[in-house]
């Protein structure tokens, strides 16, 4: 079988952005552990503290982000780092090559419930005479990113990685090395599985009521078929499963809080998944437009996020066009 360094080397990948990856694996691989040890190593439940978009943190929302931005600090490879649990980037080395945005506990509701979670992270290029803890430096657009992945801590912990040449995926072996286990993952074009927050149904927009109607009324309905749903509340393991067996993902703008334009943020959370997922073939949109064409202006910016299968998302950004035209 094909370790992870030994694969990307087959793949003619930039030998830094290799070490780069392989760094953060070692960091990944000790998040795996402490989640592993769960309440035997006391880091189950929630700290005092709130982080910078008002959510009270995870004790291991703090451990994991602790453990990614020691090791990531310590790379001469990176310039600076930006994390969903850090109010503003932080610079790391001068001379350092890329950036790095990560969510480094996603699903993190899940941690109590001993149920899937994931670290999700987007490598960018540091422009040139930036320090790193500016947050111009970090807006770019989904497109410019050079590599974009998640490790997915479950019944197996699995990194799904993409470097612009499709979607390849490592499972975690005893001996610490990462194993080649699916090359080339493809999202099949068509589905009948959905997944969507279902109690926020009052709050999203027309065209999202209408989309979701359709499906509910399966064979009778406009779409012909039954569907069925999924809920983990862990974008990681929704992801995870939409690059396995297809599907289609949406966290829509709602009117619960009408200012922002989502809950999912678009650095770490949008970007990188929507990057994996059209590498995979299907499509990842804000409800009008490609996530990865969003021009950024905050780093802790929300997004409105539609992805997975071909099919599914197409039906869903023509009714948004069909609601706009009218
Ligand atoms: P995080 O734990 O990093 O804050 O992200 C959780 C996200 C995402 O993973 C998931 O799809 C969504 O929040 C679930 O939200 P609801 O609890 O509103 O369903
Ligand atoms: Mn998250
Ligand atoms: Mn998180």
């Amino acid at each position: 079988m094909l370790r992870l360094t030994q694969f990307l080397k087959q793949y003619n990948t930039d030998t830094e952005l290799v070490e780069l990856i392989n760094l953060m694996m070692s960091a990944c691989k000790e998040v795996n552990a402490k989640l592993h040890d769960g309440a035997l190593a006391g880091v189950l439940g929630e700290t005092e503290q709130e982080n910078v978009q008002g959510e009270t943190q995870k004790k291991l929302d703090v451990l994991a982000n602790d453990l990614l931005k020691h090791d990531l600090d310590e790379c001469h490879l990176v310039r600076g780092l930006a994390s969903e649990e850090e109010d503003l980037p932080v610079a790391c080395n001068p001379d350092g090559r890329f950036l790095v945005a990560f969510d480094p506990l996603d699903g993190s509701s899940n941690i109590d419930i001993n149920v899937t979670v994931g670290t999700i992270f987007s490598i960018l290029e540091a422009p040139a005479d930036c320090h790193g803890d500016e947050e111009e430096a970090f807006l770019q657009p989904g497109d410019k990113q050079v590599a974009a992945g998640y490790v997915l801590y479950g019944p197996s912990c699995i990194l799904a990685i993409t470097t612009g040449k499709g979607v390849h995926m490592f499972t975690l072996g005893h001996n610490g090395e990462f194993y080649l286990t699916r090359e080339n993952v493809r999202v099949p074009e068509t589905t009948k599985e959905f997944a969507i927050n279902m109690s926020n149904q009052r709050f999203w927009e027309a065209p999202v009521q209408r989309y979701i109607a359709d499906l509910l009324q399966g064979e009778e309905g406009p779409r012909g078929k039954r569907y069925n749903m999924r809920w983990i509340a862990s974008m990681v393991a929704e992801v995870h499963r939409i690059l396995t067996r297809g599907g289609v993902f949406m966290y829509p703008w709602d009117n619960r809080e009408p200012h922002k334009p989502g809950k999912l943020r678009l650095m770490y959370e949008g970007n990188p998944m929507s990057m994996l997922i059209e590498q995979a073939g299907g499509r990842s949109i804000n409800t009008r437009q490609r996530i990865m064409e969003v021009q950024p202006t905050q780093i802790h910016q929300r997004v409105s996020v539609v992805l997975g299968s071909r099919e599914e998302v197409d039906v869903v950004q023509r009714y948004h066009e069909e609601a706009d035209a009218n």
